[in-house]
């Protein structure tokens, strides 16, 4: 049976993402909030994401015509409305009982591309159902974390193929869980309900047995994390395009490049992984010098403005994704807050290729920025 999607409104003084994450706050609990709005350790770099895009300024030009202009770019072979995806966030339904549902209704009827997590609240057979149904829908892909269990990880992908998925979107930067304070203090705990459901049936993790003195970490957990080999690994068992996120490091870029991989998501998790990790405006610039248009580079966190879209575009990336806005609009109104949050950031983006002069995203050119991320 489908699932009814709520009809909620937007309230009218809500009229940028920052609003959106403010009002948020009247809608989730603190074990929520915790776990969408917390990042790692000092939480350095996830206040540092969105400092460094507002460090980059603009140089507008002038009496460039504009007239039939528009956002519409290619990715992989596909054309996107727009520049934007929705990052994998996982456990949905924690913001909202409508969960990745409403995000993939509001996604798909906006033409924004859809990434969703391996530990998303819905199955992912509905989303796809969900998503696809729509005509002008851009791409959706399925975000992977390896398992342990190898051979539950190729259902998965076989499940994700089956299911209508374009592309598989390997995370890379978490091997471990980053230190998340504010998820400590509260006690963070999944309400009963919610869980991983595209991990049902996962046998658990068998751990080795410890010596003293031995570390958890390296003795026993990390012996299943992912490798270079597994990235080939998971080439080799999939007909889909393989993209890494997580990538900061140009040689990875180089690597990832080398190994035929199909694009690359400069990410640092939201700031939920690594404490004080470079942002992404910074490792940007350096890692599409590195892969030399061989293949595209996608860039999150922090982009909460259209100017943000901008810069990201100006400094070589693809198109963006969003993580926590989406969330805020979700918490705010379901679906329609989603959609809401999209179309801002839509108007925004067009608003200042408007004012910088570019017709187009073609005309987006590193010659309009000025500055350093900082
Ligand atoms: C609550 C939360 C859960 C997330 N879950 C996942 C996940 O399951 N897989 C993944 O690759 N990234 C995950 N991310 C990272 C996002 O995909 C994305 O990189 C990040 O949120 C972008 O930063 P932003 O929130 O500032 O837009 C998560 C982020 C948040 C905030």
């Amino acid at each position: 049976m489908m699932h009814r999607l709520q009809r909620q409104t937007v309230p009218a003084s809500i009229v940028n993402l920052a609003d959106h994450e403010q009002q948020a706050r009247q809608h989730l609990d603190d074990n929520a909030w915790a776990y969408f709005g917390g990042g790692a350790g000092d939480e350095i770099t996830l206040r540092a994401n969105r400092t460094a895009w507002d460090a980059l300024r603009l140089q507008p030009r002038v009496l460039q015509r504009l007239a039939g202009g528009h956002t519409r770019t290619t990715l992989l072979g596909r054309t996107l409305a727009h520049p934007m995806m929705l990052a994998p966030v996982a456990f949905q339904r924690l913001a909202h009982i409508d969960g990745e549902l409403a995000s993939a209704y509001a996604a798909a009827a906006l033409g924004t591309g859809m990434v969703l997590s391996t530990q998303a609240s819905t199955p992912l057979e509905t989303v796809a159902q969900a998503f696809l149904a729509d005509v002008g829908s851009g791409p959706l892909w399925f975000q992977l974390y390896l398992q342990h269990d190898r051979g539950f990880t190729r259902t998965l992908v076989q499940r994700a193929e089956a299911a209508g998925y374009e592309a598989l979107v390997l995370t890379v930067d978490a091997p471990v869980s980053g230190i998340r304070d504010r998820e400590r203090r509260v006690g963070f705990h999944l309400p009963p309900g919610i869980r991983a459901v595209n991990l049902d049936g996962l046998s658990p993790r068998p751990s080795r047995p410890l010596q003293a003195g031995r570390s958890a970490l390296f003795d026993d957990l990390l012996h299943d994390a992912p490798t270079w080999d597994d990235v080939q690994w998971l080439q080799s068992i999939t007909h889909l395009p393989v993209l890494l996120k997580g990538v900061l490091h140009p040689d990875d870029a180089r690597q990832a490049a080398a190994i035929g991989v199909a694009g690359l998501i400069v990410s640092n998790h939201g700031g939920r992984t690594l404490d004080t990790a470079l942002t992404t405006a910074q490792a940007l610039p350096a890692i599409v010098q590195a892969v030399q248009g061989r293949l595209p580079v996608l860039v999150d966190g922090g982009i909460r403005r259209g100017t943000d879209v901008f810069k990201a575009l100006a400094l070589g990336a693809s198109a963006v994704l969003l993580g926590r806005p989406a969330i805020h609009g979700l918490a705010n109104a379901g679906a329609v807050g989603v959609a809401h949050v999209l179309r801002l950031l839509r108007d925004e983006l067009e608003a200042t290729m408007a004012l910088m002069g570019c017709a187009t995203l073609a005309d987006v050119a590193a010659a309009n920025l000025l500055g350093n991320p900082a």
